[in-house]
């Protein structure tokens, strides 16, 4: 049966379907399309769908006229309805995983995205979840509900994990120049999943098994939470040290092995370093294992909203008790440079450890018009971006720079700031010159 879907992969006749049209799953949509094979993108929210039909993107370096092309051409179809889904060969899943309201893995989407791919499975289908998870995941949550349906009905299925290395906002690499590591459980479905991708993405790593290539995934991202809570913990020792971490880490990169570079900052954000590590913790607890090196990265990156919030009473001369009144323009609110994604922000319980402490906060943010709503962080709620003006800028009593977007009017915070606190080491790095007091946090 598998000979057949390699067949239909080998003469560019098969079709695969894509769930989860965000910013992994719509990037997927592009590269797969570009190379001329026919793609069906599900997703529950209709006005994505309705944007695509109408070849509108809402995700940064996907090119909205590429998908109309696309839609045109007949090879790219958005749907909200999950029957459409019997046609496709290859199902990709990218729908997300967030924690739930107990800070543990919410597995809620994948659930009913498999239940739903169970209720209208087709003979001979190839099933690929591409959300990070913890180890484990296909098997002992996806495999039994995909049992019961194929066993009842008598038809084949296959499974295999190919976990996403989107990184939005990278000019140097797309879904398509990435590798991607691909696992399956046997070497017929591994070679017929990594047949599949190759079409469209230029390195394939094939990887042993499903397992090894859920771990992979989320070692790749507790590695960037546990390096960058170092690089903070030293940030704050050597400072008290009147040693700048930042000239310290441009020495130390220098040597030619056995040293990366990790950069320090306001804390971490985005769907992926604050959580998957999460997700192996949770997984980890359920064998009695701890991970003390993910729990005290954590606590480290969380830490660095009370050092910076340190950083600018010191500067502003004022303790925690008589802050309050006092102005602050936040500059940069996405969770990183030159995009417009705002989850899990650092700059967000650095806005409320102000406003707690009776602080007035404005935000700046060329990608960003109004905050979105959210649960843990309402008062913010569509709180507007402050145009950056000489007046304004003078008016407040200072800056923090949280993000350092490229496209920001740095020179004309240098001028006209009278405290800035640079979280990114971005004055230094543009070379500004400044007239007010500036401190790194
Ligand atoms: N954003 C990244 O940079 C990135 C990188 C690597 C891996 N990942 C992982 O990829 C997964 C997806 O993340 P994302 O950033 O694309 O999320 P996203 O929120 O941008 O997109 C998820 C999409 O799934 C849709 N959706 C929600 N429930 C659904 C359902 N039941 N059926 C179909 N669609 C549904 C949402 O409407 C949304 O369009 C997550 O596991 C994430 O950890 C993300």
């Amino acid at each position: 049966m598998i000979d057949k879907l390699q067949k239909k992969i080998t003469e560019r006749k098969h079709v695969i379907s894509v769930i989860g049209l965000g910013y992994v799953g719509l990037p997927l949509i592009d590269a797969i399309c570009k190379q001329g094979i026919k793609a069906i993108g599900f997703d529950v929210d209709d006005n994505k769908v309705k944007n695509l039909h109408n070849g509108i993107s809402y995700i940064d370096g996907v090119d909205g006229a590429s998908i109309q092309k696309y839609v045109d051409a007949d090879l790219f179809h958005a749907t909200t309805d999950f029957k459409e889904l019997r046609d496709s060969d290859v199902i990709l899943i990218c729908v997300p995983t967030p924690l739930d309201k107990n800070e543990e893995p919410d597995l809620g989407y994948v659930i009913r995205t498999t239940e739903s791919i169970a209720d209208n499975l087709q003979d001979g289908q190839l099933i690929i979840l591409e959300s990070t998870t913890y180890p484990g995941t296909v098997a002992d949550v996806m495999q039994p509900i995909l049992d019961v349906k194929a066993q009842a009905e008598g038809v084949e299925y296959y499974l295999a994990y190919s976990p996403e290395r989107e990184d939005p906002g990278n000019q140097n690499f797309s879904t398509s120049s990435t590798p991607k590591i691909v696992g399956a459980d046997t070497d017929d479905v591994l070679k017929t999943a990594s047949m599949m991708y190759e079409q469209f993405i230029k390195s394939i790593v094939s990887v042993p098994s499903i397992k090894v290539a859920e771990a992979a995934k989320i070692t790749e991202n507790i590695f960037r939470a546990v390096n960058i809570a170092l690089v903070n913990e030293l940030k704050v020792v050597y400072d008290n040290m009147g040693i700048d971490i930042w000239d310290v880490v441009d020495a130390a990169k220098t040597k030619p092995f056995g040293f990366m570079p990790f950069y320090p900052g306001p804390g971490i954000g985005g769907h992926c370093i604050p959580i998957d590590p999460i997700y192996l913790s949770w997984k980890a607890k359920q064998s009695g294992r701890e991970t003390k090196f993910i729990e005290l990265s954590s606590e480290i990156n969380q830490s660095m909203t009370d050092y910076i919030c340190n950083k600018l009473q010191t500067a502003l001369e004022v303790t925690s008790e008589n802050i309050s009144g006092k102005k602050v323009l936040i500059i940069g609110v996405a969770y990183k440079k030159n995009v417009k994604d705002q989850r899990e922000s650092p700059a967000f319980p650095l806005m409320q450890k102000l406003l707690d402490e009776g602080v007035t906060v404005s935000f700046h943010d060329p990608y960003i018009e109004n905050i979105m709503p959210s649960r843990q962080y309402p008062q913010f709620n569509d709180q507007p971006s402050s145009a950056l003006s000489e007046e304004f800028i003078t008016s407040q009593d200072a800056v923090i720079i949280v993000t350092d977007h490229d496209n920001v009017d740095y020179d004309l915070i240098g001028k006209h700031a009278s405290v800035i606190v640079d979280t990114r080491n971005a004055l230094k790095r543009l070379d500004i010159s400044c007239s007010g007091k500036v401190v790194k946090a």
